[in-house]
């Protein structure tokens, strides 16, 4: 998987599947953006990834697929310490099923140890089965000692493809992975 740096070009796509809701039920923020609070991100975003920084305290980049040069995800990277970072990505909506969650997880994580990051983590609601199935592919376990966050959202139950819980209550968990 490729990664390539975010553009001004990007932000009104990356807008429009920020709001879907089957992408944003699964956010720790699921209300819609405006195009107001998008440039407001993006202005701290560029900030926070900009060259002129010894070490970046953030990160989101477009995962490109080498073989059909296809735009199909976007890598999160935060909270970047001299030696932590909290990593995400999404498939976009038009890619998603059909195997490229883990390879995107996996270039997230690649460029957060190519920045120092041994320890990984990241928060997910147990109940967003494809993402959690990634995460333990990519050896990531579920900390037992973080607080269980309990979200309701009934109004955005029924973009929970995969919810395992039927009256819209869901669990944000934290994972972690530590290398050597
Ligand atoms: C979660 C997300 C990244 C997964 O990406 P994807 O490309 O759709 O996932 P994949 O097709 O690679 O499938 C990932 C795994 O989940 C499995 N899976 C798919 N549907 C499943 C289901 N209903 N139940 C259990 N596992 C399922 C797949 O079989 C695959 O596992 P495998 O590699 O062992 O076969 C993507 O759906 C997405 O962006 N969702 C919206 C935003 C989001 O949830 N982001 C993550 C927030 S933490």
């Amino acid at each position: 998987m490729q990664l390539r740096e975010v553009t001004d070009d990007d932000l009104e796509m990356l807008r429009e599947h920020r709001n879907r809701p089957d992408t944003r039920v699964w956010l720790g923020h699921s209300s819609p953006i405006s195009s107001d609070q998008q440039r407001a991100w993006w202005a701290t975003a560029r900030l926070q990834q900009s060259p002129a920084l010894l070490r970046p305290t953030a990160m989101f980049l477009i995962a490109r697929d080498p073989d059909t040069q296809c735009d199909v995800g976007l890598v999160r990277i935060s909270d970047i310490t001299f030696d932590s970072a909290c990593v995400g990505s999404d498939v976009f909506a038009e890619h998603r099923g059909k195997g490229y969650g883990y390879a995107v997880f996996a270039a997230a994580c690649a460029r957060a140890e190519q920045l120092g990051a041994r320890h990984l983590w990241l928060k997910v609601f147990i109940e967003n089965l494809p993402a959690v199935r990634i995460y333990k592919k990519a050896h990531f376990s579920i900390d037992q000692d973080a607080p269980v966050e309990v979200y309701y959202r009934p109004t955005l139950r029924p973009a929970m493809r995969y919810a395992t819980s039927s009256d819209g209550f869901i669990h944000y968990v934290t994972m972690r992975r530590h290398s050597a």
